[in-house]
């Protein structure tokens, strides 16, 4: 795997979720795989999980990992091409991004969208500058518009959960993505990439429920049953997926925040004692309740846990890429 930013990167999802699965059993198995090899971690915008759980990952596989808090820390930069740099833009990721391909083997890099303008967001400028001057692998730490390693995380956790509990009798699960109620505008990335995974690995019957005038970019949803309704959506769900996401139409707004969106137990009821998930951070009892983070359905935990094997199986593949 030369580069990882989207589902379109991954040539066999199955294979990567019995990799990561396999170093979640044996985590030091290839340890020797990294020797002498740097990986670095940028960081445009916040992160706890994606941060840590790339680092675990990366010493197992026995890579030395840097990180570069780029907001914080770092010059100002600037990703328009031919921009006349008089305002307050310091350095052109032109100039920043070849010497960040000097000094590591792979870059890591997150960035969010400024959900004002849709056409930039969703032309993916700033990963892509990046994959464009760095002239090294890249690997997506959550870009624009999606969140490839979260969404890996998600089938495998699915996949783990379905092996548990065998006694399923459907051929499909279920999976229910749910939009939540949330204080603030937040990007669709995570929506976007877990339609896209989900769909793409084809082995789920797909749905979606949000508010009116909630829908996703049809690029990644297409497939999937789309459903206003969330308790029609829930009936016989086995997971349920929470998430807010801002408008993609009218970009980047909030149209509602009606708290009968929560997940709540009560809501739960018509499912099939579905497993619930999200990426966190999670904001309690507006996007979910307490009763169903803290009870037995909720597997957030192990999810995020999830996160480094996730990063584990694609960081051994770039590296194998790399040979
Ligand atoms: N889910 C996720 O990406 O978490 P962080 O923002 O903490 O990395």
């Amino acid at each position: 795997m030369k580069k990882f930013t989207s589902v379109e990167d991954v040539p066999d999802i199955n294979k990567l979720v019995d990799k990561a699965l396999s170093y979640k059993k044996n985590p030091w198995q290839h340890q020797q795989l990294g020797d002498r090899k740097r990986i670095g971690c940028l960081f445009l915008n916040p992160s706890m999980r994606t941060r840590l759980s790339t680092q675990v990952a990366a010493q197992q596989l026995g890579m030395e990992s840097i990180v570069f808090n780029v907001s914080q820390e770092g010059w100002a930069l600037e990703f328009e091409d031919e921009a006349i740099m008089s305002g307050n833009k310091v350095e052109h990721v032109k100039d920043a991004a070849p010497i960040f391909g000097k000094y590591f083997d792979i870059l890591a890099i997150r960035t969010f969208p400024s959900l004002q303008n849709k056409a930039d967001d969703y032309s993916e400028l700033y990963i892509n500058q990046f994959i464009k001057y760095s002239g090294i692998p890249v690997l997506s730490l959550e870009s624009a518009t999606l969140h490839p390693l979260q969404s890996l995380t998600d089938i495998i956790t699915i996949q783990e959960s379905l092996k548990e509990n065998k006694t399923a009798t459907k051929s499909k699960p279920k999976i229910v993505l749910s939009w939540a109620p949330h204080v603030k505008a937040l990007p669709q990335c995570v929506a976007n990439s877990f339609s896209q995974w989900v769909n793409a690995w084809g082995e789920a019957d797909f749905v979606i429920t949000h508010p009116e005038d909630y829908e996703l970019d049809e690029k990644f949803t297409k497939g999937a049953t789309i459903i206003h309704d969330q308790d029609e959506a829930l009936k016989s769900a086995d997971f349920v997926y929470v998430k807010n996401w801002s408008t993609y139409n009218d970009y980047g707004k909030i149209y509602t925040n009606d708290p009968e969106w929560m997940l709540t137990e009560e809501k739960l009821n018509v499912t099939n004692q579905a497993k619930v998930m999200h990426c966190l951070p999670v904001r309690r009892n507006v996007e979910l309740s307490d009763e169903v983070l803290d009870g037995p359905n909720s597997i957030v935990t192990a999810e995020a846990g999830n996160r480094v094997w996730a990063a584990q199986a694609v960081l051994s593949e770039m590296l194998l890429a790399m040979r």
